[in-house]
């Protein structure tokens, strides 16, 4: 511990440089104007994991972005741990909020202000010099693998193939990753439960182009006036989402469950506060946690049509579109819930207009099971460096590419986050405090130290 501690404080700055490095390129995956910043990162990424002591370390060709595969063999008899992460970042919109500008990190009030400074550059580099260091100190004690992918903010739409034609390459008895987050920075967590997500379109065209909403409104049916009603019978008074058969197969949790997940400390008022609100809401008969954690959700996540600009104009428009997100839980299947919110939205098209459904990305949810190895490394890795013991937490997020790795790699992933809810990832302003990003490099030996001693028994 002590030799970890000394060399995470002999190399603060140097950690933060070269962490900064990484977050001026703008790595957009949604972009293609930015796929020559995707190569950059991607390139960077690869000679730093060779400088950290990687045997070898190369940009990997897919479908779409590239993957940076790594290894290092050091016995093996030993266990091997693969290493997840992603280098490309959510787009950077509304840019006049951000204090300072996105991709120039710089550290306020001790957090690393930048986009990707937390989801995930930041976090995923938080293994490559918790690699560097266990090498430099002769410490490592198992093997390492490196997947670091470029596609997550996309829904990872070339990873599960890439995995499927590279099975071998990526054996290995449990899948790190750090793309989640605690629940504060003196009480460490870690998340055994994320949700999917079945993302879909839905366009509806009325007359053939915009009509003066004066000579035309009240005989036609206005495709945004259509929609809102669309929108509006997906959820009812009790904010249950009404699309027949979609609570089928969830699974409830037990009221045991139930009563020990509600141990976890929350503060409503804080919550409710830090993101300037001043009532929860949600489905009747579950808290604030449960919400998010055990039940699935419905938003609308961007709808337009119609006149948007300055003042007013009169029309009614020939068109209106709306992007519609549904977060799984585990057992609803995307593809299933994807069929079943087309087929209501088919039945409740008002007539007059017509109505294009289409699903855009899908992913599956995840439960990583407590009685492992890897949850008993983690959860001691984090008692040794917080000084408490984690707990375990469903987060409301999603990393559909988890499940995936469980069924096409038959590997378990232990998800072990550092970042804060406050950290504001996806938004204006990502932070990424520094007390996090130093406090997981400490942690992450401690975890493959605990992991290899239990593996062998
Ligand atoms: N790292 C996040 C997911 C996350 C954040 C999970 C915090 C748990 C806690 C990831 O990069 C992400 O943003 N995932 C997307 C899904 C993807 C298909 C676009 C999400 O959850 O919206
Ligand atoms: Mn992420
Ligand atoms: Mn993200």
């Amino acid at each position: 511990m002590e030799q970890i501690r000394q060399y995470v404080d002999t190399n603060r700055q140097k950690f933060l440089d070269e962490l900064f490095e990484l977050l001026r390129i703008p790595s957009i995956s949604a972009r293609p104007g930015h796929n020559k910043d995707m190569i950059a990162a991607a390139e960077y990424i690869r000679g730093k994991l060779l400088e950290a002591g990687a045997d070898k370390a190369e940009v990997m060709k897919t479908d779409g972005h590239d993957v940076i595969f790594a290894e290092k063999t050091v016995d093996k008899a030993a266990p091997t741990v693969l290493v997840y992460g992603h280098y490309d970042v959510q787009p950077v919109e509304p840019l006049d909020l951000w204090e300072s500008p996105p991709f120039k990190p710089e550290v306020r009030d001790d957090k690393i202000y930048a986009r990707g400074a937390d989801d995930d550059k930041g976090q995923m580099f938080m293994h490559i010099k918790a690699f560097e260091l266990m090498n430099r100190l002769g410490t490592l004690p198992c093997n390492v693998k490196f997947m670091i992918e470029g596609e997550e903010e996309i829904g990872s739409p070339s990873l599960k193939k890439f995995c499927a034609s590279h099975k071998d390459l990526l054996k290995a008895d449990v899948i790190l990753i750090s793309d989640t987050t605690m629940i504060a920075q003196d009480i460490p967590s870690i998340t055994v439960g994320l949700r999917g997500l079945a993302y879909m379109e839905v366009e509806v065209t009325g007359p053939d182009r915009d009509l003066h909403s004066g000579l035309y409104g009240g005989a036609v049916m206005n495709p945004v006036n259509a929609l809102a009603k669309m929108i509006a019978s997906l959820t009812d008074t009790n904010n249950r989402i009404t699309i027949p058969g979609f609570y089928d197969d969830v699974l409830e949790v037990s009221d045991e469950e139930r009563n020990e997940m509600a141990k976890t400390p929350f503060d409503i008022e804080e919550w409710k506060e830090a993101i300037g609100i001043d009532r929860e809401v949600g489905e009747t008969g579950f808290s604030t946690t449960e919400r998010t954690g055990i039940r699935p959700s419905l938003d609308v996540n961007g709808i337009w049509g119609g006149y948007t600009g300055e003042g007013a104009k009169t029309v009614l428009p020939a068109k209106a579109c709306a992007k519609i997100s549904m977060r799984l839980v585990p057992n609803q299947n995307s593809e299933k819930i994807s069929e079943l919110f087309a087929r209501h939205i088919d039945s409740v098209v008002p007539e007059g207009v017509t109505v294009k459904v289409k699903s855009l990305h899908g992913g599956e949810g995840y439960i990583s099971p407590i009685n492992t190895i890897a949850y008993q490394a983690a959860s001691k890795a984090c008692e040794a460096t917080f000084g408490k013991k984690p707990v375990p937490v469903r987060s409301g997020g999603s990393i559909p590419i988890v499940a995936d790795f469980e069924e096409v790699l038959g590997i378990k992933s232990i998800l072990l986050g550092f970042g804060l809810e406050s950290d504001a990832i996806h938004s204006p302003n990502e932070n990424y405090p520094l007390f996090n990003f130093y406090k997981g490099i400490e942690t992450i030996p401690v975890f493959y130290k605990f992991f290899t001693e239990m593996s062998k028994g």
